[in-house]
């Protein structure tokens, strides 16, 4: 199976998954990074994993179907399985989400339906909720709203910070992400609905 990240920024959960893949233990090879941003970090841990980077710009494309028609030539011809969003900062369009339903999965920082959004775990954390956490979910074509598969908790205690907090959800992610791919590409997730039904995990 194979595996194009998209990523807008850090990278820190492109390195998680890099890492995980290596280590074996994941049937899946992790072919691509789709990135939209030339200035991202996460390239530069692309190119030192030996992972091929496609850079495609939206201001480079009069229309968003252009820009993902572009997106799905490079998946094409790297025979992409699996889309795996980890901080792309884009609502992926009609031409993508047709073309790999059921096929893409996300990675938010809180439990889903709360905070969704760029700013889910500083929206927690003013909140003043005591418990956020980690959501991946099949992406459709609502933000933050696709099928649940795997959810984890978070507690907020009393001396947590911001800043500790999101070490806390980051260190979560990273172990989190890798395992819903596993589950994914050993066929373990069966969509009954609205539900993901995880097979034996
Ligand atoms: C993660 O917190 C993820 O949940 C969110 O974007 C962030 C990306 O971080 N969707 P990184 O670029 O993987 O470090």
């Amino acid at each position: 199976m194979n595996i194009a990240v998209f990523a807008s920024g850090n990278g820190s959960n492109f390195a998680a998954i890099a890492g995980a893949i290596k280590k074996g233990g994941i049937r899946a090879r992790l072919s691509l990074l789709v990135c939209d941003n030339p200035a991202a970090f996460v390239i530069k841990r692309a190119r030192k994993a030996k992972v091929k980077v496609a850079l495609v710009k939206r201001e480079d494309f009069p229309a968003k179907a252009d820009f993902e028609k572009e997106i799905i030539k490079h998946l094409k011809s790297n025979h992409i399985d699996l889309i795996v969003m980890a901080g792309f900062m884009r609502m992926l369009g009609k031409e993508l989400l047709k073309g790999y339903k059921n096929r893409i999965l996300n990675i938010h920082p809180a439990l889903l339906p709360s905070f969704k959004g760029a700013s889910g775990i500083k929206d927690a954390f003013d909140y003043g909720v005591k418990v956020t956490g980690v959501t991946v979910h099949f992406v459709d074509e609502l933000m933050d709203h696709g099928p649940v598969i795997l959810q984890a908790p978070v507690e907020i205690e009393e001396n947590d910070t911001l800043a500790s907090l999101e070490v806390k959800i980051h260190q979560l992610e990273h172990r989190f992400y890798p395992l819903a791919i596993k589950l994914f590409a050993e066929g373990k997730l069966k969509m009954q609905g609205r539900r993901v039904k995880v097979l034996n995990p």
